[in-house]
């Protein structure tokens, strides 16, 4: 058995069942596992990562050590762990650090047991792996290939620190593959946003005045499911483009002071911190419920909130209940962690199998890549073209070829005005 810490490793019965489960929806990277198991492209490879760990990020470590792959892994966020599903990684030989409802020390506790393994490639969503090598762990750097980020706040993050001529390794910003955010951050995060919305409250989405912080990728999807389950649409933002998409595709658009008079339900989805904040809560409903999606737990001004609190209880779980001094009762879902991962279970495996298709294949391409620069990369073309063929297949939707005369039309010049 290796090294492991986590809740009760008796959970992993369950583990292994919800893992079957995910596995059976996850058709691309099934299909990737048996060629890495023929292949062995990561054969005593280390990797350090740091995931959500949920069923289908078992199956992600499943295909990297059916690669050959060394794996140490610990969460990406201290209320998104699965614990059955961690139990199950600890007995299928996985060194795993994670375990649900940490505190900020304990999970930077397992980010740093990741790291004493001495990664080559680091596999981060968020970018806390990343952050603490380059700030507290720097003499590991040296045995560092490259690495892969998995979500928007992560690579915004890796970027701001490569301008700086901070980052120290090559990372591919796995997020920013189409077969990525298009589904992933809009299907994903629309869908299970409401999953762990409804999980925790219980309530009825129709009618109601729903408020969406951000209308990019999961904002959109956010809508667009909000919409499909009665709710009326609002949505803040301050780029003018996206403002502008959403007025189009048939939302209110207006400032978080205003949404805040006639919100019922709050859904920061921004990568920003304190989009909602003490003037916004003051201006709020009785009853109001306040929910984020965003990467971190810093979209709500939780403290804020906290400073307005007289009086805190929880009515059920990831459901809390903020009596302020006004004697108005505000209800916050999830500590303000990311609510699909804190009351649900994150995104469906059918998503997560293009992601994790695409991490499963850029860090085989990081191993195999001679020389890469420090800096962030895209993920390759074919990479991106190969995961969405690969999913279209397994769904058995067939697509046109170009024919020949085709092609040498769109490569061409000469043509046009018949
Ligand atoms: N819950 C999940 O499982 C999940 C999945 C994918 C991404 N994420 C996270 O969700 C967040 C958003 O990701 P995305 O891919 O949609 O990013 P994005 O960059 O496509 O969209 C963010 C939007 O928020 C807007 N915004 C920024 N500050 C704002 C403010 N103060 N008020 C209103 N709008 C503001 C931006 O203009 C932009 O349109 C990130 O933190 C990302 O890491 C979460």
């Amino acid at each position: 058995m290796p090294d492991f810490k986590v809740k009760d490793p008796n959970l992993s019965p369950k583990g292994q069942l919800l893992t079957e489960w995910a596995s059976a929806h996850m058709p691309v990277l099934t299909q990737i596992k048996q060629r890495f198991e023929k292949e062995k492209p990561l054969e005593s490879v280390q990797l350090g990562a740091s995931l959500h760990v949920t069923k289908e990020t078992a199956v992600l470590m499943d295909t990297l050590k059916a690669a050959g792959a060394e794996i140490a892994l610990c969460g990406s966020n201290p209320l998104s762990t699965q614990d059955e599903v961690a139990a199950a990684l600890a007995e299928r030989g996985i060194s795993v650090y994670a375990w649900r409802g940490q505190t900020t020390k304990e999970y930077y506790w397992c980010v740093e047991k990741v790291i004493d393994y001495k990664p080559f490639i680091t596999v981060d969503d968020g970018a806390d792996l990343v952050g603490t090598i380059h700030s507290k762990r720097t003499e590991v750097l040296f045995d560092i290939k490259g690495g892969t980020e998995e979500t928007t706040t992560g690579v915004v993050r890796l970027r701001a620190m490569a301008r700086k001529g901070a980052l120290k390794y090559p990372i591919i910003a796995v997020n920013d593959a189409y077969t990525k955010y298009l589904f992933d951050n809009r299907y994903g995060t629309g869908q299970s946003t409401l999953d762990g919305i409804l999980r925790a409250t219980s309530i009825l989405l129709a009618g109601k005045n729903f408020v969406i912080a951000g209308y990019g990728w999961c904002g959109r999807g956010l809508a667009l499911r909000a919409k499909g389950m009665g709710a009326n649409v609002i949505v803040t933002e301050m780029n003018p483009t996206r403002a502008l998409e959403a007025v189009m595709d048939g939302f209110r658009v207006m400032p978080m002071e205003k949404a805040a008079e006639i919100g019922d339900i709050f859904v920061t989805v921004t990568g920003n911190k304190n989009v909602i904040r003490k003037e916004h809560l003051a201006k709020m409903k009785d009853g109001t419920i306040l929910a984020n999606s965003g990467h971190f737990n810093v979209e709500i001004n939780i403290p804020e909130l906290e400073s307005m609190t007289a009086a805190k209880r929880n009515i059920r779980p990831n459901l809390e209940e903020h009596r302020l001094q006004n004697g108005k009762k505000l209800y916050l879902l999830g500590e303000g962690r990311l609510i699909n991962l804190a009351a649900a279970e994150g995104h469906p495996s059918e998503v997560m199998d293009m992601s994790f298709a695409n991490q499963a294949l850029c860090i085989e391409h990081l191993v195999k890549e001679p020389k890469l620069e420090q800096k962030v990369y895209s993920v390759p073309k074919e990479i991106d073209e190969l995961v969405a063929s690969l999913k279209l297949k397994a769904m058995k939707v067939e697509i046109d070829e170009l024919t020949e005369e085709q092609k040498q039309y769109l490569t061409s010049w000469e043509a046009g005005t018949i």
